[in-house]
Order: C-alpha cells, then structure tokens, then sequence
C-alpha cells in the first residue's frame, strides 16, 4: 500500500483519483456544507489561503467529537477565517461557547465577519491577539470542555501546557497537523513539505506528552494531517 502525503484537506489514499474520489464521498454523505461554510471556503479561496484550514471531514469529526462528548465551552487556537469554529460552534448545546483566538488583524475580522453571518454567532467569540496573552485572560472562564489547538507549530507545547491546567477531568484537547507534514515519523528530507528542527522537536514532544496512558486516554488519528486526541484522566 503506497501512502501518499497530499495537501492539507486531502485524503490518504492509494492514488490521487482514489483519494479525490475517496474525499468527496465522505463529504457528500457525511459532511455537506452550506451557504455558510462555502462562504467561507470562497474567501479563503479568493484571498488565496483555502487549504489551511481543516476540510469538511476534518470540522465534520471535531463537531462529531462536540456532539458525542457533550461539550459545552471549547478554546480553539488559531482560527484562520472560522471555517473549523464554525463546525465545532455548531456541535454546541444552546449554552455552549467557543472562544476562537487569532492573531492576525486581517484574519480576524475576516473571521468576526463571517461568523456573524451564521445562525451560532451568538455562541462565537473571536479573540483577536498573541494566543499566549489571550490564553492568559481566558484562565478566569474555565475550565473548558474541549481545547482545539491549530495554530504556529512552535507554540504547541505551551498551548499543551494551558490547556493542561484549564481543560477539566475528563475534557478534550485535541492537536491538528500533528503528522508535522510527515516529518515526526520521517527523516525531515523525506518529509511532504519540510519543518525546522525545533518545530519537528515540538511537534514529537506534544505527541509524546498526549500519549502519556497515566495522563490521557488518547491517540493520534491517521488523518492526511495528522490529529491527536486526547481526554485528560
Ligand atoms: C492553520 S490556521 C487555522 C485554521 C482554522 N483552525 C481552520 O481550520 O479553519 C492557523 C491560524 O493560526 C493563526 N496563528 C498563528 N500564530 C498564532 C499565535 N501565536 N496566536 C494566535 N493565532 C496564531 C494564524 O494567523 C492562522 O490564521
């Protein structure tokens, strides 16, 4: 079986037609969009950013996570335009929160923007700053439910570290990208597209500490890009 690294979104497959094949018939039947999230998808597109983002199966399997888990109140870091916030906002009881962290000025108020459009928006707060500070102002309002981490590779183990302390027994924290485009498990030439040293470093550590079966109940889901879950024991 031949596994192939394509671009964020993309599917593991055994051939590039497999796996176009493959992606639509999980997003037709299991993940449709609507007007919404396509709105979404075409200005990340127009601004030449779609692929970034997680794909509709991807933000279809954290809403799943959402709804199994009964989660009310999740921090997600790195938001992009809310293309993600938007599935997992609208796994949300009535009560539920996401509080969405971007440090971006331009991607923020493209994502406040679309967001607002959308019938969860009063369950959706967009945070625009360093992830770190806001972290820091967001201690007060925990524990969370779920923390969804997808933003600068470097800062993932300190990410880990936050949600560590504010994610209660029991809750979620989950880690996109944790394939590191192949380079955890590969040696950094081989790799789909080439990481630093530290970030691969980052990347084994934050997997490593997840694994960890005396802290986590979890594991690394083999998703084209690689997503670690983990609930906290
Ligand atoms: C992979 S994108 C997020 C995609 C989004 N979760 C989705 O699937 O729709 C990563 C985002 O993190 C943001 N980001 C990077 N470093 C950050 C930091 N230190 N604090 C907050 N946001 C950051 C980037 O600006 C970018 O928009």
């Amino acid at each position: 079986m031949v596994y192939v690294f394509l671009k964020k979104g993309e599917f593991l497959s055994h051939s590039r037609e497999d796996k176009t094949l493959a992606d639509e018939y999980i997003n037709q039947h299991f993940a449709q969009e609507d007007e919404c999230l396509l709105a979404i998808r075409r200005q990340l597109k127009t601004d030449g950013k779609e692929g970034i983002n997680v794909g509709p199966h991807e933000g279809k399997l954290l809403q799943f996570f959402v709804r199994l888990h009964k989660v009310k109140r999740i921090v997600e870091i790195g938001t992009l335009y809310g293309y993600s916030a938007l599935w997992l906002a609208r796994g949300l009881p009535t009560e539920g929160m996401i509080y969405c962290l971007e440090k971006d000025p331009e991607n923020f108020i493209k994502a406040r923007d679309l967001l607002k459009q959308s019938e969860v928006s009063e369950k959706v707060e967009v945070i625009q700053g360093e992830a770190l500070d806001s972290l820091k102002l967001l201690t007060k309002k925990g524990p969370f439910d779920m923390v969804f981490i997808d933003a600068n590779k470097a800062g993932y183990l300190s990410y880990l570290d936050w949600a560590e302390e504010n994610v209660r027994a029991g809750g979620l924290i989950i880690g996109d990208n944790t394939f590191l485009f192949g380079n955890v498990f590969n040696d950094r030439s081989q790799a789909h597209l080439p990481s630093n040293e530290t970030q691969v470093q980052v990347m084994r550590e934050f997997n490593q500490r997840l694994a960890n079966p005396l802290k986590y109940n979890s594991i690394l889901i083999p998703t084209h890009e690689g997503m670690t879950i983990a609930q906290k024991l």
